[in-house]
């Protein structure tokens, strides 16, 4: 294939344009929608720009032991199917992505699915599965030539855009809400040198507000928005489907905030299956917060024709968003692949996330949603015991720790919100307790016996 092949195509009116005639904002100037990266000619079966799919996936196979530049990305390790830019000496990578791909024995066992797994997006250089589509993203911006970028965030992006803007000796700006982020992720854009507003707006006043800004000043926009960030992040997809020997899992189980990243992995697997590298789609099921779910309102209203956007509440502060934007692209993904889009209570993802945690694998609270979200379709009779199942875990546990302390202490959630699932919840709860220093306390304290 050659380089560089890609145009824009709006997700609203299909208008296509070229990469540089993208507005500040990227929005189509006729409907105003998203663009999507389209590479014309794979859709021709018999053109000569179709790759060879065995090929393709020998040499992908290989690259994991190369140690050639770009080769130890699991984002550019597949730079075939992401020719976004004119030379691939301009990427900024930090060995993203080949993020771990877990079974899930103890909550397969205990719901009776034989296959569950979780894609540990979380394992990625700053703690999260923004890294595979700011590692595309920051690499377009280096290219031309950008010396700001910048973006809204929850704080995942602003922490993934930090670092990736500090190695390619780029300066950038983040604007957060104050207060509704994480610790975690608010020390990283800090450490990596990200000039930090925190404003007295919510996620959704603060996209509002740089869309603004960036049609003022010579700004590169970091949000999901940018449909480049997405060519990075449907890179998961490609990993998922090589651990599966190109066989694609049955279902996959994707959190939904800005709906950026439901979207992109939808379209990683149906670019696989375009292109003949896979036989079918896997089923994508998106999972929000209950206070935070204009989707899935969305669905129940008019099966995701119109949104109607919500004040978002949620401890979950990743997905405390009430105004999604790629929301029409991540209803595409549910639709076409027979997905369900549904909701799940502050129990259930703070229970949902100490069970993920007692299986060794830790994550933030807005990546439990996806085992919550499965807990209620296994429930419904949605999926069968013998269906293969990925929950895609978004984010590193040590982003929040603050939640997971208040959980193990019992701060965390309300009487009403605990109401019926004391028991549960006092089952998961692993307080550090004071203990004297003393052999026998210690060991008194190892069989939960006090001293
Ligand atoms: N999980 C985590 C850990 C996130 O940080 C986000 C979004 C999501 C899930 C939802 O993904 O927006 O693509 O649907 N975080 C953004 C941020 C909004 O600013 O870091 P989405």
């Amino acid at each position: 294939m050659n380089d560089n092949l890609h145009q824009l195509r709006c997700f609203g009116c299909g208008a296509r344009i070229s990469g540089a005639e993208a507005q500040p904002d990227f929005r189509c100037v006729q409907c105003g929608d998203l663009f999507e990266v389209e590479y014309p000619g794979w859709g021709q079966r018999e053109g000569p720009d179709r790759p060879n799919p065995g090929a393709l996936k020998w040499l992908w196979r290989e690259r994991r032991c190369s140690s050639e530049a770009l080769d130890p990305s699991g984002v550019w390790r597949f730079r075939e199917l992401l020719p976004i830019l004119d030379s691939f000496g301009n990427a900024v990578s930090l060995r993203e992505g080949n993020t771990p791909l877990y079974p899930l024995t103890r909550a397969a066992k205990a719901l009776g699915i034989d296959q569950l797994y979780a894609k540990h997006q979380g394992m990625n250089p700053t703690g999260s599965f923004k890294d595979t589509g700011m590692t595309a993203a920051m690499s377009v911006a280096r290219e031309r030539g950008f010396e700001w970028v910048a973006c809204a965030s929850t704080g995942n992006t602003s922490a993934a855009m930090a670092a990736y803007a500090a190695r390619a000796g780029l300066r950038s700006l983040v604007l957060i809400p104050e207060g509704k982020i994480a610790w975690g992720k608010l020390s990283q854009a800090m450490d990596y040198g990200a000039v930090t507003c925190q404003l007295k707006a919510d996620f959704d006043g603060c996209l509002r507000l740089l869309t603004q800004i960036v049609k003022e000043a010579p700004i590169y926009l970091l949000n999901s928005v940018n449909p480049y960030r997405l060519e990075g992040q449907k890179t998961p997809a490609f990993e998922i489907a090589e651990a599966f020997d190109w066989n694609v899992p049955d279902h996959l189980i994707v959190p939904g905030g800005n709906l950026g990243n439901s979207s992109a992995l939808g379209k990683g697997f149906r670019e696989l299956h375009e292109l003949g590298l896979t036989a079918r789609m896997p089923r994508i099921s998106v999972i929000q917060a209950e206070g935070a779910n204009p989707l899935v309102r969305s669905f129940a209203a008019d099966h995701g024709a119109t949104l109607v956007p919500v004040k978002a509440h949620t401890r979950a502060t990743a997905i405390r968003i009430g105004n999604p934007a790629s929301w029409r692209k991540a209803a595409r993904v549910i639709q076409d692949t027979g997905g369900w889009c549904l909701d799940v209570t502050e129990a259930e993802i703070a229970i949902a996330k100490a069970e993920l945690g007692s299986e060794g694998l830790g994550c933030e609270p807005a990546s439990a949603v996806t085992l919550a979200g499965l807990k209620k379709l296994r429930a419904r009779g949605d999926v069968s015991p013998a269906e293969t199942v990925v929950l895609v875990l978004t984010g590193h546990t040590l982003k929040d720790a603050d939640y997971t302390i208040d959980f193990h202490r019992g701060t965390l959630l309300n009487q009403d919100e605990s109401i019926g699932l004391e028991v549960e919840i006092n089952r998961l709860q692993r307080n550090a307790v004071a203990v004297d220093a003393t052999a026998a306390a210690v060991l008194a304290a190892m069989k939960g016996r006090a001293v």
